[in-house]
């Protein structure tokens, strides 16, 4: 009996002692950082990262930097490799700022010379590990990459799903199943989640992130909990959120009452029949 007690807290122990670095993980700064070799888009590698627990590497100081140089280069050789840093425009109010995958601050930077350059389409941040400094480089290029991997202040409790403990309160899950508007909704909730509501550049720009991780640059449908219900132009969103952030496409507005998500990812509605995405959100707010 006592052994079995004892065997059992020296194995959570050993799991919390040393689960927090994944195997091929290097600890620093209590972060454990990995490095892929394999070739993948931006997309692609944070949706690998993701899929592991982490996020594609931020960098906040000149020795994280040189870190992750030294730790890149037995794997990448003189490959740029994947950061998570990568730029947003906002279409409506032309706010355009870089930023990490999980936001937080962007503010040191190691830029090479005459970077940033701005004649691509999209544009995202490889680090160069000879010089350690960094290059915009178009974000579908295929690209060896570093992940993070720390303790989320609050981990997600559904499988599969993923937290972005910076910029949303709770985690979020682009679903692939077609489902009319209602139907979408009542899919999320019965994770316990709502379709999603975005209420800053931040949220838009990582939403706008994984929709083209999923879907490429042919964006189909994608519900989220914007609706009309009196149908006289009075957005709200389904969750009782309030409506303080906005980015319609109002080329596109009809008498309509479902919430979307269209081609450039400004917001729009459509009619509430089978769509072949939706975006749920779980809150962690709802439980405090
Ligand atoms: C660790 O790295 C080696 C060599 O790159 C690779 O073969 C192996 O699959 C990696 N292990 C894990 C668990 O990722
Ligand atoms: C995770 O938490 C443990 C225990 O609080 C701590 O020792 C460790 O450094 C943390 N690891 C990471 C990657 O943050
Ligand atoms: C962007 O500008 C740089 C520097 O002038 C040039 O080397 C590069 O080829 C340009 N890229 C594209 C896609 O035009
Ligand atoms: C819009 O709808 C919300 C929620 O249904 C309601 O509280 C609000 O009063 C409405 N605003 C207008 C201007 O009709």
């Amino acid at each position: 009996m006592s052994c079995l007690l004892f065997c059992v807290s020296f194995f959570t122990l050993f799991i919390s002692t040393f689960a927090n670095c994944r195997p091929n993980g290097t600890l620093y700064n209590d972060i454990c950082y990995v490095a892929y070799s394999d070739q993948r888009s931006f997309y692609d590698a944070e949706a690998h990262c993701a899929q592991e627990g982490g996020h594609l590497a931020a960098i906040h100081d000149a020795f994280t930097n040189k870190f992750l140089a030294d730790l890149a280069k037995p794997i990448v050789g003189i490959e740029n490799y994947w950061i998570g840093g990568y730029y947003f425009n906002n279409l409506n109010t032309y706010n355009a700022f870089w930023t990490w995958v999980d936001y937080e601050s962007f503010e040191y930077t190691n830029w090479g010379p005459g970077q940033p350059l701005y004649n691509l389409s999209s544009y995202c941040i490889v680090q160069i590990p000879l010089s350690g400094k960094w290059s915009v480089v178009e974000c579908t290029a295929g690209k060896p990459y570093v992940c993070e991997y720390t303790n989320a202040s609050q981990s997600c409790p559904i499988p599969g799903w993923t937290t972005f403990s910076n910029v949303f309160n709770g985690c979020i899950q682009l679903m692939d199943n077609s489902y009319t508007w209602p139907n979408a909704l009542s899919s999320c909730e019965d994770y316990g989640a709502s379709l999603i509501s975005i209420h800053n550049d931040y949220q838009q720009s990582l939403v706008q992130l994984l929709l083209i991780e999923a879907q490429g640059s042919n964006v189909g449908t994608t519900w989220i909990g914007l609706h009309d219900p009196q149908n006289d132009g009075n957005y709200t969103w389904i969750d009782s959120t309030k409506l303080d952030y906005k980015y319609f496409d109002t080329s596109t507005l009809s008498k309509d009452y479902c919430g979307t998500i269209h081609n450039d990812y400004r917001w729009g509605v459509e009619d509430c029949s089978d769509g072949p995405y939706y975006f749920c959100l779980y809150s962690f707010e709802q439980f405090v």
